[in-house]
């Protein structure tokens, strides 16, 4: 049995194989670079700025405890909506954890002040209902545990997968040994690191770094294990031997 593995060299498959193989490589390769594409437009816009930087992966799970959206608004980019002192009663009411009792007061200032851009057509927030006002006035903490611990097993589990069959694959390539199971066991590691990098943000977000290694640790590994596998499959180098 360990005879015929190791003759198994991709650039001998029957080309039946070497179309199945190369499909999936194919399919699965569009899917981490739709995955790269998704990262960028959910957490790469966290910190409002495109691309990925580590304020937005502190963003995403630590969250921004600096303040809330609506109090960073009020002082930031919608500073100029209102007069000043209409503004510090806003971001009063924001930190007193947006009482119900004084929507009264403040519900007509949100009216006369931001209805005629925040209205239901916009897209934008509506600041003017009650309900949509006091989310904005909540202090953002990031990912929730719950969220954290459905998105980690659906990551651990499906990306164990396609990491099972990508080195199936590359198993079958030339390749010196050593440098072998090197590459096949990474992705595995990386994988665990990232998804410990997400908790471990969540409290400490200094460990914002460990996300960026573990996804380019493992980007890395996928692209060398691809590039190998595709090239002894159809290089004559390979194919004729
Ligand atoms: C002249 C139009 C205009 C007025 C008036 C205005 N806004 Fe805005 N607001 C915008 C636009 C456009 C954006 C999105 C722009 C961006 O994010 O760069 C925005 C974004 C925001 C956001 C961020 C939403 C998010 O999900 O991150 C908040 C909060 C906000 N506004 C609150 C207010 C409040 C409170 C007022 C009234 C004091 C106000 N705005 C008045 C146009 C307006």
């Amino acid at each position: 049995m360990t005879e015929i593995l190791h003759k198994l060299t991709l650039g001998k498959l029957p080309l039946t194989y070497r179309f199945l193989f190369t499909s999936f490589l194919l399919v699965v390769g569009l899917g981490l670079c739709m995955a790269g594409a998704q990262i960028m437009l959910t957490h790469g816009m966290a910190d409002g700025k495109p691309g990925l930087s580590m304020d937005d992966i502190v963003y995403s799970y630590y969250g921004n405890r600096s303040g809330s959206k609506l109090e960073s608004a009020l002082t930031g980019k919608m500073k100029d909506k209102a007069p000043a002192s209409v503004n510090i009663t806003l971001i009063k009411w924001v930190r007193d954890d947006a009482p119900e009792a004084e929507w009264a007061k403040v519900g007509p200032l949100f009216e006369q002040h931001c209805s005629k851009c925040h209205d239901a057509e916009s897209g934008l927030p509506e600041v003017t209902k009650l309900e949509v006002a006091k989310s904005l006035a909540e202090v953002d903490h990031g990912e929730s545990i719950s969220s954290l611990t459905r998105v980690s097993h659906i990551h651990l589990f499906g990306i164990s997968f396609i990491f099972l069959f990508v080195g199936l694959i590359f198993a079958m390539a030339e390749f010196n040994p050593f440098w072998k199971i090197v590459l096949i066991t990474t992705p595995f590691a990386f994988l665990v690191l990232d998804v410990a990098s997400w908790w471990l943000t969540k409290f400490w977000p200094e460990c914002a770094w460990f996300t960026m290694i573990g996804g380019l640790g493992y980007s890395l590994a996928a692209l060398i294990m691809f590039g190998a596998s595709f090239a002894q499959m159809w290089l004559p180098r390979w194919t004729q031997k």
